[in-house]
C-alpha cells in the first residue's frame, strides 16, 4: 500500500527543523503518540492536517509528501543558470532563476537538464543585422514537436512559444553573448551559446568599451588643451 506521506520523511523534515515530537504535537494540537505513530508507519495523519504539517515543518505540501526538500543554490539569480521546467500533461512551461518546488496538473516538476543537442535537433543561428535568427529543423506534430525557444542572456529572458504545425523558428534581437535553449515535448531540453557575431560599424559594441572609449577622449583632449595653453604661456 502507498501512503500519502512516509513516517521516514516526517521524522526527517522534523529532526531537519529542530523540533521534537512533542513540540509539533502541540504546534498541531495532537498527541505525541500520533506523531510517533506516523513517524514509525503505525498510523498517517489527517489529510486535513497536511497543510499545517507541511507549515510546522517549513516546506511546502509537494516537498513533504515526496519527503525532499528544494533548495535555490542560484540565490544571485543568475540567470545564466536558469532553470526551465515543462508540464507533460498541458504542455505549461515555467521559468525560475533557482532551483524551485515546481507543480503543474497534480505533478511535481524536476527541472529540465539540458543536453548538447543531436543531428534530430540540431539548431541553426543566422545573424541579420541586430538580429539573430533560429531554426530547428524538428517535426511539428501535436505528438511531437518544439514547444519553445529561449534565448537567455545577462539580465533576459526571450521566450517564444511554439505550437504544433507552425515553424520551429525565433527571431531575436542579439544582445550578446548567451544561451539558446529549445524543448521537444519527447526528447528534453537542448541548449547551445550564442556567440556576438556579425557586428558592422561598431553595431551592438559593449557599453564598457564605448565608455573606456569615451574617456580616452576626453583625457586626449584634454591633454592637447594643457599643451597649447602651455605653449602660449611660453
Ligand atoms: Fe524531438
Amino acid at each position: 500500500m502507498n501512503h500519502y506521506v512516509t513516517g521516514a520523511a516526517v521524522k526527517a523534515l522534523r529532526e531537519k527543523k529542530g523540533l521534537t515530537q512533542a513540540q509539533l504535537a502541540e504546534i498541531l494540537a495532537v498527541s505525541d503518540k500520533a506523531v510517533s505513530k506516523w513517524e514509525t508507519g503505525r498510523g498517517l495523519p489527517d489529510i486535513s492536517l497536511l497543510g499545517p504539517l507541511a507549515q510546522s515543518l517549513g516546506v511546502s505540501i509537494p516537498e513533504l509528501l515526496s519527503g525532499e526538500t528544494i533548495t535555490n543554490r542560484n540565490r544571485t539569480a543568475n540567470i545564466l543558470r536558469s532553470k526551465f521546467y515543462a508540464c507533460p500533461v498541458c504542455g505549461n512551461t515555467i521559468h525560475a532563476t533557482g532551483e524551485a518546488m515546481a507543480a503543474c496538473c497534480g505533478i511535481t516538476l524536476p527541472p529540465l537538464d539540458p543536453e548538447e543537442p543531436d543531428e534530430a535537433h540540431a539548431c541553426s543561428v543566422d545573424y541579420v543585422e541586430d538580429e539573430i535568427f533560429v531554426t530547428i529543423s524538428h517535426p511539428m506534430e501535436r505528438e511531437h514537436h518544439i514547444s519553445f525557444i529561449a534565448y537567455v542572456t545577462m539580465n533576459r529572458v526571450d521566450m517564444v512559444k511554439l505550437y504544433p504545425e507552425g515553424n520551429a523558428e525565433a527571431r531575436f534581437f542579439l544582445r550578446g553573448s548567451g544561451q539558446l535553449f529549445w524543448y521537444c515535448n519527447r526528447h528534453g531540453l537542448f541548449s547551445r551559446t550564442v556567440q556576438r557575431k556579425g557586428r558592422k560599424n561598431g553595431q551592438g559594441r559593449s557599453w564598457k568599451k564605448s565608455v573606456s572609449r569615451r574617456v580616452c577622449r576626453a583625457f586626449l583632449c584634454a591633454s592637447l588643451i594643457k599643451t597649447l595653453f602651455r605653449t602660449e604661456a611660453d
